[in-house]
């Protein structure tokens, strides 16, 4: 079996975002992982507009050259940890839209969710468990998740308590194993 790849997919596309922060501490704390290699995914560098594919993804008919390219990307991937804020306690759109614009890509994949807001970003990570399932990601219980006001310098600058190495660990710790069994699944003879 090939090494692991796991996709860190930051969920903001605001100018000004700390979601850039977040990513770069998630790629950081994971280079430890050797049986996988990580890559950054910023959903804003695709520019996605607003779906505009007239087909469901579900049924894998890809009009638009910004699909395919997306596409590609996520299908290149065997986990992702999702990097999210809060927005009106759900996830944010960018990152919502960015998920429905793909089906069969995310499908049979783990993932790991790294959240952050004023209560840590939890009703957007428990928003966004809801759409993984969707779309067959296995999504696993550990979880990240930082306070804009202890973990953050002036709510801007990203600072995380020491803690969250290990919180993060623990993250990684399912995601890994999980992502390696769903591999083989992908990968068995039908
Ligand atoms: C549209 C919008 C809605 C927000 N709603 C919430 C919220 O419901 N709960 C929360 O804790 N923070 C909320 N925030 C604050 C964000 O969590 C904070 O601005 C964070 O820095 C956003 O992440 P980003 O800078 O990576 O985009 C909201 C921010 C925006 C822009």
């Amino acid at each position: 079996m090939s090494k692991l790849k796991i996709g860190i997919i930051v969920g903001s596309t605001r100018p000004g975002r700390v979601a850039e922060q977040v990513a770069r501490w998630v790629l950081e704390q994971s280079r430890s992982r050797t049986e996988a290699d990580f890559e950054i995914v910023d959903v804003a560098s695709f520019h996605l507009p607003l779906l505009d594919e007239p087909i469901p993804a579900s049924l894998g008919r890809y009009s638009k050259d910004h699909t395919k390219r997306w596409a590609e990307k996520v299908a290149s991937f065997d986990g992702y940890i999702f990097i999210t804020p809060e927005y009106n306690h759900g996830l944010t759109g960018a990152l919502k839209n960015a998920i429905d614009f793909v089906w069969a890509e995310w499908n049979n994949k783990a993932a790991g969710i790294v959240s952050y807001g004023s209560a840590g970003g939890v009703r957007a990570a428990e928003s966004l468990r809801l759409v993984l399932a969707e779309v067959k990601i296995a999504d696993v219980r550990s979880q990240a998740f930082f306070y804009l006001g202890t973990d953050f310098e002036n709510y801007t600058t990203f600072k995380p308590d020491p803690s969250k190495v290990e919180m993060l660990g623990r993250v990684l710790n399912d995601l890994l194993p999980w992502a390696k069994a769903l591999k083989a699944l992908r990968e068995a003879p039908a």
